[in-house]
């Protein structure tokens, strides 16, 4: 059978309890479509910082680098700074193995009750955040500290080779889609960077015929995520603004705790990672009662990534089944369910789940 190498990086807070049971729920699914996944767990986290004096080892880069994908809980302490943590662990991983894309799909799963009582079931949208470049840059610092003075610059970094192939990813999501495209932008003269992401989505749209696009400013459609969320599908945007979107797509649909996120590398020269939206949660964290949707998700996600889309759609049916058939849910979404209460109703539901091609005997 085949067999993926996967890192797992639980992190902390509920970084770490939700990964085990992501895991196990993938390990059932590898099981049910024969496969194998081979796991290496990395502490990497806020605890290994306060004891090594570091985020991760000087070759943890190229550690992660023999595996085929990356499975990542959430990282971030109140007792470490978060620009050490991030700048020490998360964002060199998604800048070494130049995972320029970030994909996070928001979808309302049978089940969930949409704060836009509307709805009735039609969102569907993917988010595809540029995850290089833009806001999020090393250029700049803080000056004059501790004076009257103080002072701090990052200088936003968009590159038309950065720009063009975020775009081309998009357009291609598109096409696979409805074959219509929202770019999010903020080019009413204010922002110097944003004409040029303008003008190259237009010079790839005009390559691109069959794909409809339209430009929004960032302020508009975050009210139009909540006013009109059904009319869009792809939205394409720049890092931070991507940020921002998902977390407000999230909350249309359930919840920051059910979103799932992809970092990926297209190219495959490097491995993917694999980590929700979510963060680690300090305000419930060691309680155990997080919802662990967004990582089960995330899972799925990477099965996808890993070649095998049946195994991770039927996980993401197995949620919805739980969902719609129970009131089993975490606290979060009004339940009273423990995290390991609610991913046992999962497993459940997921080993109904057969693939058609192989004969149980059980
Ligand atoms: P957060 O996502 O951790 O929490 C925001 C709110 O959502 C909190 O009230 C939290 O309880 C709730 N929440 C989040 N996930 C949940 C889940 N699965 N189930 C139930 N409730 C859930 O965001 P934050 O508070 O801005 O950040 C906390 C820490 O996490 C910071 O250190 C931040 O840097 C870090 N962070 C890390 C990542 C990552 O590693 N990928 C992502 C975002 C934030
Ligand atoms: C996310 C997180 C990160 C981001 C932070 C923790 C750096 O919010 O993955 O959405 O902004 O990319
Ligand atoms: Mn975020």
């Amino acid at each position: 059978t085949t067999l993926h190498q996967i890192a797992v990086i639980p992190g902390d807070g509920i970084g770490r309890e939700v990964i085990e049971p992501a895991m196990e729920v993938l390990e059932q699914a590898a099981r049910q479509w024969d496969f194998t996944l081979a796991w290496t767990t990395y502490p990497w986290s806020c605890a290994y910082y306060t004891e090594h004096g570091h985020m991760m080892p000087g070759d943890g880069l190229d550690r992660l680098a023999e595996s085929d994908a990356i499975f990542l809980g959430a990282v971030g302490d109140p007792s470490v700074a978060d620009d050490v943590s991030l700048w020490g662990l998360l964002i060199p991983i998604r800048r070494a193995f130049d995972q320029y894309v970030n994909l996070r799909p928001l979808r309302l799963l049978r089940g969930i009750d949409s704060p836009l009582e509307s709805l009735g079931g039609a969102v569907d949208l993917l988010v595809v955040r540029e995850n290089s470049e833009g806001e999020y840059s090393e250029a700049g610092g803080r000056l004059f500290a501790g004076t009257s003075m103080e002072t701090a610059i990052q200088e936003s970094v968009f590159t038309r080779r950065g720009i063009e192939r975020i775009m081309r990813y998009a357009f291609d999501r598109a096409e696979e889609r409805t074959g219509r495209l929202v770019s999010a932008t903020k080019s009413n003269g204010i922002i110097h960077t944003m004409p040029l992401w303008d003008q190259i989505c237009g010079e790839i749209g005009s390559e691109r015929p069959r794909i409809t696009v339209d430009s929004y400013h960032i302020d508009a459609l975050a009210a139009y995520f909540v006013q009109r969320p059904e009319t869009l599908d792809v939205v394409v945007a720049s890092n931070l603004f991507g940020d921002i979107l998902s977390d407000l797509g999230a909350a249309i649909v359930g919840g920051i705790g059910l979103a799932p996120s992809a970092n990926v590398n297209p190219d495959r020269t490097y491995p993917s990672m694999f980590e929700p939206v979510h963060g680690s949660a300090p305000d419930i964290a060691n309680l155990g009662v997080a919802n662990p949707i967004g990582q089960i998700w995330t899972g799925a996600l990477m099965l996808e990534h890993l070649g095998h889309p049946e195994a991770g759609a039927a996980v993401v049916a197995a949620l919805e089944d739980v969902l719609a058939d129970s009131d089993i849910r975490t606290q979060d979404l009004g339940g009273s369910a423990s995290t390991a209460e609610f991913t046992r109703a999962v497993l459940d539901a997921l080993r109904s789940k057969r693939p058609a091609f192989v004969n149980h005997a059980d």
